[in-house]
């Protein structure tokens, strides 16, 4: 069962207009929120990221913080497995005709979609995963959880033809982020991140990550870094809701560092299932 303005449906029931400015404009943002055992990871954090991304694209945000998280827990509560991810999205609804401009007295279309929860194999987080790289032709508000997500397919489906998990995003000469992940390098035994600025989308793992890093006296900065940085390090991670945090152990064909699953990646990943079954088992203490 998926939600959709309203109701609760079954997919192949829920409808959505053909002049939705979602389809014809991908004007509207959306979140994946990961669900262990039937709790949502970081929901308040979750809604807290749509309402900046609705407010960034001026659409008024049609339901409180309160009835979002009432909302989500009514779809994961209809589902009939326990790990979820679940899709959320919201558009500036459907007018009568294509026209760019908002327009008015219209209902924004809100959708719900969950589906069972793929996390990493036991396999890539053993072995890591492959990456490419590429040049990061995104817009410079990638701040915003936006549904323009050509980029982000043309991407991931060239790392995919390439036997790859991710792609790297690099901006002038910068590391920016994965084309769905945010990515952490590692140096003689220190961490480095990007800063949450317009050109990388501000990850709900991210922040759980220097989090993490800060409660157990793990050194991390946060700062710019280089494409001769990212290509020298130890160790690369990608982070994301569903991917949690996995390690990168080859970059373009290159090893990075050892070209194994590195120490550092290994203890931030067992910090994060720890925190996480903290999580399961503290409910919405998260
Ligand atoms: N993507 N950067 C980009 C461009 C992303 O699309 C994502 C997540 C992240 C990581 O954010 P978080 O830790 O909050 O999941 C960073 C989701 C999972 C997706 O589009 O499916």
């Amino acid at each position: 069962m998926l939600y959709l303005n309203g109701q609760f449906l079954r997919p192949e029931d829920a409808k959505i207009s053909a002049l939705d400015r979602g389809c014809l404009f991908g004007d509207g943002v959306y979140e994946v929120i990961p669900v262990y055992s039937r709790q949502p990871f970081r929901l308040a954090e979750h809604v807290h990221r749509l309402d900046a991304s609705l407010a960034s694209i001026a659409l008024p945000n049609p339901h409180s913080a309160a009835e979002w998280m009432e909302l989500v827990q009514a779809v994961i509560a209809r589902q009939d497995y326990d790990d979820q991810s679940v899709y959320l999205h919201v558009t500036r609804g459907s007018a009568s005709e294509r026209d760019f401009p908002f327009p008015q007295d219209v209902e924004p279309t809100v959708l719900i979609n969950p589906a069972p929860l793929v996390t990493p194999s036991h396999e890539q987080k053993a072995r890591g995963v492959r990456a490419i790289s590429h040049a990061d032709f995104r817009w410079l508000r990638c701040d915003i959880k936006s549904l323009n997500l050509l980029p982000t397919v043309l991407l991931r489906e060239a790392a995919k033809r390439a036997g790859c998990a991710e792609c790297l995003m690099f901006r002038d000469g910068w590391l920016s982020e994965g084309a769905a992940s945010n990515i952490f390098v590692v140096k003689d035994g220190v961490i480095a991140v990007p800063p949450k600025d317009h050109l990388i989308l501000p990850g709900i793992t991210y922040d759980l990550v220097l989090e993490l890093a800060k409660q157990h006296g793990l050194p991390l900065e946060v700062r710019r870094i280089s494409e001769a940085e990212t290509r020298a390090a130890d160790e690369l991670w990608m982070t994301s809701s569903t991917k949690e945090i996995l390690a990168i152990v080859e970059l373009d064909g290159q090893p990075v560092g050892k070209g194994q699953v590195g120490p550092l990646a290994q203890r931030m990943d067992a910090h994060y299932q720890e925190f996480k079954q903290t999580v399961m088992r503290g409910g919405a203490a998260c």
